[in-house]
């Protein structure tokens, strides 16, 4: 896909926050620091604009970006990052609550996995969670390049039968460091978009 435009319009707290309109949008999930921002540069092909750190849990807002003034992608913080307190988590998970349930624009999810380890509680609670929902979902598996290639389908496999991914959803490998799978997270990712 080619990228004519893609801002930062709201970094969003609550739910009056978030953008109105018409346009479909596709969510980032996933733990901390697996590489969401990162994914979302990569496919943009803009290197600072989601903001990427070392240090998990910075992104604490639903960051609203609007592509080529047609679609959102919104990065949602990452779960599963110890050090944030028992209060902040409950009220993320407030906020997540009422976005995944009561959002029409969402079209899709995009669940990134660490490809380098089995699914975590976490990452299976969310997927469950996201089906119950009925939403689609892409699962990404990042950090391709830091595994060797011969044992990527073995990776595949094990999050696969541990999630126990569903028959219409799809798994794809993915890494930000060498653009690996890009093209096919475009391909996937319109589809959620508009189908
Ligand atoms: P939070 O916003 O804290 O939830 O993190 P995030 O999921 O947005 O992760 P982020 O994109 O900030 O990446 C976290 C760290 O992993 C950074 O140091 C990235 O450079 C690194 N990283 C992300 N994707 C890849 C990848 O595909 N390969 C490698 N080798 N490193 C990656
Ligand atoms: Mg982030």
């Amino acid at each position: 896909m080619k990228i004519s435009n893609a801002e930062l319009i709201i970094s969003a707290a609550k739910k009056f926050q978030f953008p109105e309109g018409p346009f479909p949008e596709v969510a980032l999930s996933g733990r901390s620091n697996v590489g969401k921002s990162s994914f979302i540069n990569t496919l943009l092909t803009r290197k600072g604009l989601a903001r990427t750190s070392q240090q998990p849990g910075k992104t604490q807002t639903l960051n609203f970006y609007f592509i080529n003034r047609r679609f959102h992608f919104v990065d949602v913080p990452g779960y599963g990052y110890a050090k944030v307190s028992k209060s902040e988590r409950a009220a993320w998970g407030r906020v997540m609550e009422t976005y995944i349930s009561t959002r029409e624009q969402l079209k899709g999810v995009v669940l990134l996995i660490d490809a380098r380890h089995k699914p975590t509680e976490d990452d299976l609670k969310m997927y469950d969670w996201l089906k119950y929902h009925d939403l689609s979902v892409l699962i990404v598996a990042t950090k391709a390049d830091k595994i060797p290639k011969g044992k990527w389908d073995k990776h595949v496999k094990i999050i696969k039968e541990d999630l126990q991914v569903e028959e219409e959803d799809t798994v794809i490998l993915f890494s930000s460091e060498t653009s690996y799978g890009k093209d096919r997270a475009w391909k996937e990712i319109n589809a959620l978009l508009y189908s």
